[in-house]
């Protein structure tokens, strides 16, 4: 018998991420081999249009798992069932924004969208893409009834950037560097951590040139969605998308044997990341569920960065209650 097709609904179709997201995802990079998807795309009735001309080219394709497309302008219609959503519709930021400043403008979209995703299957898989993403799936997760452990954010993309600088840095291929987390936001704050990095299964730790770890490789990775906006003159796209289906993928599928990797989820309070704020952590995943890595000592220096940066979720947890969103 055929596999049931997965329903996969993205947000922001019409957009930059999206239009490199969609034909990943049709290929099936985003599940894995051999599972057919249903796509299905909301957007706002205004770009309703150019997400059905996206829908044009995904047939055009003949991409062999594509068992469909659908167009929708209504979130609780797109999300009727679905298994995986994927919530990138949202203003991107411009030269000189910081990503909290998109908190006013961005945050009311993912309020309708929490309460929408109620409709969706029991196994649903929440990704929120959309900046500032880690409240905004605060958001969606307090304004849904659907598990708090479903919802998720996306800091693949600054764990991504990790590993390829230290693949420069070391003259190795990213797949030869593991164990890199990033903690907190995926914001200035966040904090890009290499303490118990292995380059071939050594640690590198010990031998970590001090000054190029806080004058460059934190900042640099901290700060690099900030110098795509400045030399691309947009915002990230295809990497984006790229570390969209890296997150999706190691969710369903699991992560590799003596590795992890950094992804926002709801805090459990572990490592003093107060509970309910969603935090990116070092994970694992095995049989479709995040698991934080758990007992790893924290020095000094990483605990002023990781704090700085939860601070920061804190204060932004109060902007948006404030503004009666969770
Ligand atoms: P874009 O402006 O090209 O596309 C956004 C799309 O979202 C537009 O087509 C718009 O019509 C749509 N949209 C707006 N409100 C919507 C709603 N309520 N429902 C459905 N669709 C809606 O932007 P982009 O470059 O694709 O970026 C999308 C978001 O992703 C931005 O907020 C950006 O900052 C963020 N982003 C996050 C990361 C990350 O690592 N977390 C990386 C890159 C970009
Ligand atoms: C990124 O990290 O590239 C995105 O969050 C876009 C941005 O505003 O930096």
């Amino acid at each position: 018998m055929a596999p049931t097709p997965v329903n996969v609904t993205v947000t922001g179709a019409a957009g930059q991420i999206g239009y490199a997201l969609l034909f990943r995802i049709a290929a099936g990079d985003l599940l894995g081999e051999g599972v057919p998807v249903r796509l299905r795309l909301l957007e706002i009735p205004q770009a309703v249009k150019a997400a059905e001309g996206t829908a044009l080219e995904l047939n055009d394709s003949a991409f062999e798992l594509l068992d469909g497309i659908d167009v929708y302008d209504d979130a609780a219609q797109a999300f009727d069932g679905t298994n995986v959503g994927l919530l990138v519709g949202a203003k991107p930021r411009s030269k000189g924004m910081e990503r909290a400043d998109l908190l006013e403008a961005n945050g009311g979209i993912f309020k309708p969208q929490g309460e929408a995703l109620n409709g969706a299957a029991d196994d649903v898989k929440v990704l929120v893409v959309g900046n500032p993403a880690n409240t905004n799936a605060l958001i969606a997760q307090s304004n849904s009834d659907v598990p708090a452990d479903r919802f998720t954010a996306m800091t693949r993309l600054d764990h991504n950037r990790a590993l390829g600088q230290l693949a420069t840095k070391y003259g190795v291929r990213v797949g030869q560097v593991s164990k890199v987390t990033i903690w907190g936001n995926h914001s200035a704050t966040q904090y890009p951590d290499v303490t118990y990095t292995e380059i071939d299964g050594k640690p590198i730790g010990s031998e970590v040139d001090r000054s190029w770890l806080t004058e460059e490789f934190i900042p640099r990775v901290a700060k690099r969605g900030a110098e795509i906006i400045e030399v691309r003159g947009a915002s990230s796209a295809a990497s984006a998308a790229a570390a969209a289906i890296d997150h999706v993928h190691t969710w369903v599928n699991g992560t590799r044997e003596g590795d992890w990797t950094s992804a926002a989820i709801v805090s459990d309070g572990s490592y003093g990341v107060p509970e309910g704020l969603v935090s990116s952590f070092p994970v694992t995943a095995s049989n479709g569920k995040f698991e934080i890595v758990q007992g790893l000592e924290i020095s000094d220096f990483s605990r002023e960065r990781i704090d700085a940066s939860v601070n920061e979720l804190v204060e932004e947890r109060e902007a948006v209650q404030k503004l009666g969103l969770v």
